[in-house]
């Protein structure tokens, strides 16, 4: 579908839980947070309806984010539900790694294309700082089944105060680079002060290229990370949710004060 500033929006991007094993400092607070309510989170049923319409709708390219994806229970049964939609072009998922050892060769076999696995320093004590419990090690594990899983392609997301020469920055750029993976930079962002950036080495923050939209855990499409619109599939349908979620697409973010980036996935 095209949206009012001619934009191709043909990337979907769908949160399947508000829940994280990670407390890093800058997406949630250290006691944890309100969880939505469980019958107030779309089933495997409903979000595989939504995508499929999605799909019909003209979207090409789905990606599957939290909180964190894989503490969602039996999420591989989800990731095969979807890879059987046709016309799906681009499937992947975004995760912080902690449970990738158990789940990569299966998300893999389920149909599953890409992963952007989050990496922000390759330092262990820094790494426990930034995610306030995070052990490096189980991280490290993750990406090694991964690559042994045999993705398509994996991406490390780092994210940085302002600049790729920060030291724990200069680290995963490193590990990257050795190991033959594609890496971004995302500054670090406050959705409620409205600031953002560029995603540098990614088409993130760039609004007049923008081609997404993101569906929340509880079944909100909205139209932009920086904007507080939503539209519940429940309430209104899956597709009228989309048609309007398009028609009030901003031509750029604003700021958010209901968007988070554990309910959105960034
Ligand atoms: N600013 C920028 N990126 C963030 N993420 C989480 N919170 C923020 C924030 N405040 C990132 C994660 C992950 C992706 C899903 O979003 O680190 O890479
Ligand atoms: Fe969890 Fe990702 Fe938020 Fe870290 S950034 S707390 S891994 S959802």
């Amino acid at each position: 579908m095209i949206d009012r500033f001619d934009r191709k929006i043909n990337y979907l991007r769908v949160s399947v839980t508000d829940r994280c094993n990670l407390r890093c400092f800058y997406c949630m607070p250290e006691q944890g947070v309100d969880l939505l309510k469980h019958e107030d989170i779309l089933s495997f049923d409903e979000i595989t309806e939504v995508i499929k319409i999605a799909v019909e709708l003209g979207f090409e390219k789905i990606r599957l984010t939290g909180g964190e994806p894989l503490v969602r229970k039996d999420i591989t049964e989800l990731v095969k539900m979807i890879s059987g939609i046709k016309g799906i072009k681009d499937f992947g998922l975004t995760t912080n790694g902690i449970l990738l050892k158990r789940f990569a060769a299966d998300l893999k076999n389920a149909g599953l294309h890409r992963l952007n696995i989050s990496l922000d320093t390759t330092d262990p004590e820094e790494y426990r700082k930034i995610t306030r419990c995070g052990e490096l090690k189980d991280l490290f594990e993750g990406i090694e089944a991964a690559v042994k899983a045999g993705f398509r392609e994996i991406k490390i997301n780092t994210v940085i105060d302002s600049s790729s020469d920060e030291e724990n920055a200069q680290k995963a750029a490193k590990f990257a680079d050795d190991n033959g993976f594609k890496i971004r930079f995302i500054r670090k962002m406050n959705l409620e002060k409205g600031t953002f950036w560029n995603v540098i080495g990614g088409d993130g923050g760039k609004c007049s290229i923008c081609n997404r939209l993101r569906v929340s855990s509880d079944g909100m499409v909205s139209p932009c990370l920086f904007s507080d619109e939503g539209f519940n599939v429940r309430e209104i349908g899956v597709k009228e949710a989309f048609i309007q979620a398009i028609n009030s697409k901003p031509e750029k973010g604003v700021m958010s004060r209901t968007h988070k980036f554990y309910n959105i996935g960034g």
